[in-house]
């Protein structure tokens, strides 16, 4: 095993070491006293030829009871003790992957997909942990088992043993090959399993279109075409897990067998007496499991080392945006917000998205940032809260630079409501309170009044405790707006980035909320972008950006008598208003 494997093996049992030892030592005992209660056997069935003591054997076969109950209880306690261990390596290593994925930011994302990510921290962790329980606890038993029951098997007769144990590698290799096959066989399972859950999801969120388009008789051949290839996969691997046990099985039986011929005959010629000869055939049952597991403990080992990278190389993944030692806590800003030559491009893109962008936001002003799409408006909205990797020395919160203060102070700072609202499976209020989950009922319901979902809300038969669906399906795309709207205001933070947010609200509807942010007792600061002039035209100052650049920078009135793109922008709105 290459050895940063093995140095990560270690690692993740270090906390767990103490239990190992236990199980370790437990499996030892139970070795030993496989090994001399056939012992005892032997002698009691020696002696039954000398003469016959009643008492003797009752003591004897009581003993034998009792340190076969013993062996019987401890192995339980080794097992459990074991596998124990591999179970809290698995939470550990879902605990350390969640903890891990949950800090990187957006550029890993748009390079790894979920399905990717799920697998790995489900499927091939519990690959590691069938390395920690089952290959632990096989290969320490495998290492006893042949340890102490080879040298008793050959102070017994070295004959016998070889012709015992002659058939061994064959059902070793046996089930080395199956078990390659039976893997291939389940990850063939898993593989199709993946694709027709993949489709099912894909054609159940794409129902309407299917039915738009009448494509249903096309999805359900394609969906039988996959049903049936889970069905053959499934098959054949119950085809070999069913046939690889009688195999075994029947190898175990030839062992049996040659024991049982030359046995006899070395009885026969005096060679050994029966009680020798039957500790004999007790020792190379027991061996069988063990062997036969160790086929099994080898592919499982195999598929443990490739999952381990796989899980590794989530871990080994570094965030681009990041606290350092220096960064410092904001504490409260009073929300004034300057870019000096910004820029930003995107990994992997040619353009830059931004370019050389420079405003000074004052304290409580409210801006909007208009202009036509793709001209970098949440590319540069995103960049406040540092969703995206600014260079140094150009973006600062009041005067200090975003990437000299800690992600959370600064992300405390600032609320922000993204451009596609997401809302998570819960009640309505838990997604209002989402940034504040202790804010009580009061706040909960200024904050919707404010967003102006609050009759709506009152509408549903369950109110606030109304369940949103996956992704908020039940609602409008309005609804949803205002209630991601509603989860921004009620955090205390001093500015306040909409990104377009009130596209889906009529004008009316987002005036009246963008009067509402204005209000209460310390003004924040707002930026919102917005493709309906007619809300941009209510801010303080407007933005105008195209092609990654401000082209121009006004209050309404003023950039409205300019020549230039926001007349043009105001002359189409118009257009556009007086034909709807
Ligand atoms: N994750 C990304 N990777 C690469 N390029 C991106 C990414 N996100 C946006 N872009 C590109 O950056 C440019 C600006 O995009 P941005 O999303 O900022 O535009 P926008 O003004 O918000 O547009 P819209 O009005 O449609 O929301 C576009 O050319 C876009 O294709
Ligand atoms: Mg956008």
């Amino acid at each position: 095993m290459a050895n940063p494997r093995l140095k990560k093996l270690i690692e993740y049992l270090y906390p767990y070491r103490l239990t190992v030892w236990q199980g370790v030592g437990a499996l030892l005992i139970v070795n030993l006293l496989s090994v001399w209660i056939p012992l005892l056997i032997k002698d009691a069935i020696n002696h039954l030829k000398a003469g016959f003591n009643y008492t003797d054997i009752v003591n004897l076969a009581i003993l034998t009871i009792v340190l076969a109950s013993i062996v019987w209880a401890v192995r339980m306690i080794s097992r459990l003790l074991i596998f124990g261990i591999g179970r809290r390596v698995q939470a550990d290593l879902k605990q350390r992957i969640f903890e891990h994925v949950s800090n990187l930011d957006g550029a890993y994302f748009s390079t790894t997909t979920v399905g990717d990510l799920i697998n790995r921290s489900t499927s091939d962790v519990e690959n590691i942990m069938r390395l920690m329980g089952f290959s632990l606890l096989s290969i320490f038993n495998i290492i006893f088992a042949y340890a102490f029951t080879l040298p008793a098997m050959l102070s017994i007769s070295l004959r016998l043993t070889v012709l015992a144990l002659a058939i061994y590698p064959v059902m070793l290799i046996t089930v080395q090959l199956f078990s390659g096959r039976l893997r291939e066989e389940q990850v063939e399972v898993q593989e199709k399993l993946s694709d027709l859950s993949e489709l099912i999801q894909e054609d159940m969120s794409g129902i309407t279109l299917i039915k738009i388009y009448a494509q249903e008789e096309n999805e359900r051949q394609a969906f039988a075409k996959l049903n049936a290839q889970v069905f053959d996969a499934n098959l054949r691997l119950a085809q070999s897990r069913n046939t690889v046990f009688p195999i075994i099985q029947g190898l175990a039986s030839i062992s049996l067998l040659v024991l049982l011929w030359q046995g006899s005959k070395a009885i026969t010629s005096g060679e050994i007496q029966v009680g020798d000869f039957l500790t004999m055939i007790i020792y190379a049952q027991n061996l069988i499991f063990p062997t036969a597991l160790l086929g099994f403990t080898i592919t499982a080992f195999q598929r443990g080392e490739v999952s381990i990278d796989r899980v590794e190389s989530i871990i080994a993944a570094k965030s681009q945006i990041f606290d350092t030692s220096h960064s410092i806590d904001s504490g409260k800003v009073v929300g004034k917000i300057t870019a000096q030559n910004l820029s930003f491009t995107y990994q992997g893109a040619e353009q830059p998205a931004l370019r050389n962008v420079n405003f000074v936001i004052n304290p409580g002003e409210r801006i909007a940032i208009v202009g036509p799409i793709g001209s970098g408006k949440s590319t540069l909205v995103n960049c406040i809260p540092r969703l995206l990797n600014v260079k140094a020395g150009q973006l600062f919160v009041d005067n200090t630079d975003v990437t000299a203060l800690t992600l959370e102070s600064l992300r405390r700072s600032i609320t922000f409501v993204p451009q596609e609202s997401f809302l998570f499976s819960t009640t309505i209020a838990n997604n209002i309170r989402y940034g504040d989950p202790l804010a009580d009922d009061i706040q909960v319901v200024t904050a919707a009044k404010q967003s102006q979902i609050h009759p709506e809300v009152m509408n549903f038969p369950r109110q606030y405790e109304t369940l949103v669906g996956e992704r908020g399906i039940t609602l409008s795309g309005g609804q949803r707006q205002r209630t991601s709207i509603a989860r921004a205001l009620l955090v205390d933070a001093q500015i306040l980035i909409l990104d377009d947010a009130l596209s889906s609200v009529d004008n009316q509807t987002a005036a009246t909320i963008l009067q509402n942010l204005a209000a209460g007792t310390q003004r924040k600061t707002v930026l919102f972008v917005s493709h309906q002039l007619s809300a941009a035209a209510l801010a303080d100052r407007i933005l105008v950006m195209d092609k990654g650049e401000i082209v121009q920078t006004g209050s309404h009135s003023e950039l409205i008598n300019q020549p230039g793109l926001y007349q043009w922008l105001w002359s189409q709105n118009q257009l556009e208003e007086m034909l709807s």
